[in-house]
């Protein structure tokens, strides 16, 4: 295929149009939108293959993109900053892109998109292929120490083995992602360059991330291991109805991993183990029809015989309803529909899909994603203070900002 560089002949002596920093969601969704505007990159990578967090996401099936996404199910210090990304590339826009290279979306729960019998081994191959056929060079082995501003653009100084080499570009895309799972290749690049550059940085932390539980409780929670129960779980600040799954050290599953995202360390969380019930009205129907059902035979209804076991240690199971006094009921209630939970920690960036906080938006230009004190320089992705939701959403920022900063270098 004859690809016409637009910008050759201008930068006749230099690597590329742009220098995209990171093989990752964004930094690939950028180079192939950069490569159908006639623009060439150079994407540096420092793994040995790119894409290494598309190829585990999803257990390895990549949750693409998420029907409902809006910009509601975004954490950032400035919710606006996202509408200018949105409009340019929508969750449309990511299913018939991926459609157009055999990647159909299948539609999991809540809204969460899947490759239709395809994996996520497939959704980067559609970038590496494209990338092939586009001419856009994917180095990898090449880890990026420094970008340097230069009279007319950037040098950059990226190690390739032993070897300390350099690239020239007008532009250069931080699309280095965020700090979860260094042993995947992750660095804190991105956050250092800002803080050693004067860019403002929203405080980062482990994100969609389980939480742990220690001192007298942890035992009561380490013998529920494995089970998991659908539950709401909410702070002043959200509430997410999905399943808990309990760890030999606290807390997992979809809904606590969402919950950790708007969790700070010394709060509490809310537990309501029979959300869309009422535990009142049920034991008071019961004591009515049959008194004699004993509570853990009504609580067996809904629950897992060990978990009904378990708490045992805060309800009198034993009893029958119809003998609970109006003090027990209320106690019942709190413990079923406020379950306090006050989490000791996070499990850290080992086991954090995603990371919290990041480059400061407001450093940003919204419609460009070009860094206000560093014209020529464009940030993307998780490196950005943009975290979404658990179910695809973080992709669909991955995507959309990759394919805003390629309208743009
Ligand atoms: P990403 O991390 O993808 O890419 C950054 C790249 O930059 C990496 O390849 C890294 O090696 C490279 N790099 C870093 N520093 C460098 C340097 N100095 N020089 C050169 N290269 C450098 N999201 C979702 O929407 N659906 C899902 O199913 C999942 N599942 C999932 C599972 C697990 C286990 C994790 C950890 C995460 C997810 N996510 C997810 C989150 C999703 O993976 C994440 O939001 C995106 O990968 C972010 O894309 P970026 O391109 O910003 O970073």
């Amino acid at each position: 295929m004859l690809i016409l560089h637009k910008n050759n002949n201008i930068n006749q002596l230099m690597d590329a149009d742009a220098i995209i920093i990171g093989a990752g969601a964004c930094g690939l969704m950028c180079a192939v939108q950069a490569g159908f505007l006639g623009k060439k990159v150079l994407v540096l990578e420092k793994n040995s293959q790119p894409g290494a967090k598309i190829l585990i996401s999803g257990g390895g099936r990549c949750n693409f993109t998420n029907q409902w996404a809006t910009e509601s199910q975004f954490i950032t210090a400035n919710p606006h900053f996202l509408k200018s990304a949105f409009s340019q590339w929508t969750v449309e826009d990511t299913i018939s892109f991926f459609e157009a290279y055999g990647i159909v979306g299948q539609e999991k729960t809540l809204g969460q998109l899947f490759p239709d019998g395809k994996k996520a081994k497939d959704v980067v191959e559609v970038f590496t292929s494209l990338c092939q056929d586009l001419e856009q060079e994917i180095r990898c082995n090449a880890e990026v120490k420094s970008i340097e501003q230069t009279a007319d653009g950037f040098k950059v100084s990226y190690t390739k083995g032993d070897k300390l080499k350099t690239c020239t570009a007008p532009k250069v895309v931080m699309a280095s992602g965020g700090l979860p799972i260094p042993k995947m290749g992750a660095t804190d690049f991105a956050l250092r360059f800002a803080k050693n550059n004067g860019l403002a940085i929203v405080e980062t932390a482990p994100a969609l991330v389980p939480l742990t539980i220690t001192g007298k409780d942890e035992e009561w929670y380490a013998q529920l291991s494995g089970n998991s129960v659908f539950c709401e779980v909410s702070n002043d600040k959200m509430a997410f109805e999905e399943n808990i799954l309990f760890t030999h050290w606290g807390l997992s599953g979809p809904a606590v991993l969402q919950i950790s995202s708007y969790w700070r360390r010394g709060e509490s969380i809310n537990i309501d183990l029979l959300p869309r019930q009422d535990i009142l009205a049920l034991m008071e129907e019961e004591r009515k029809s049959n008194g004699k059902t004993l509570l853990s035979t009504l609580l067996n209804r809904f629950y897992a015989k060990k978990f009904t076991d378990a708490l045992g240690k805060f309800l009198p199971l034993g009893k029958p309803v119809a003998d609970l006094s109006k003090v027990e009921m209320e106690s019942i209630k709190q413990t079923i529909h406020q379950f306090k939970v006050k989490p000791a920690g996070d499990k850290g960036y080992d086991k954090a899909e995603v990371m919290r906080g990041g480059i400061d938006t407001n450093e940003l230009s919204s419609k460009t994603l070009e860094c206000k004190k560093i014209p020529g320089l464009y940030f993307g992705g998780e490196c950005v203070d943009v975290t979404g939701w658990l179910g695809g959403y973080n992709f669909q920022w991955a995507w959309a900002s990759g394919f805003v900063i390629a309208q743009n270098i």
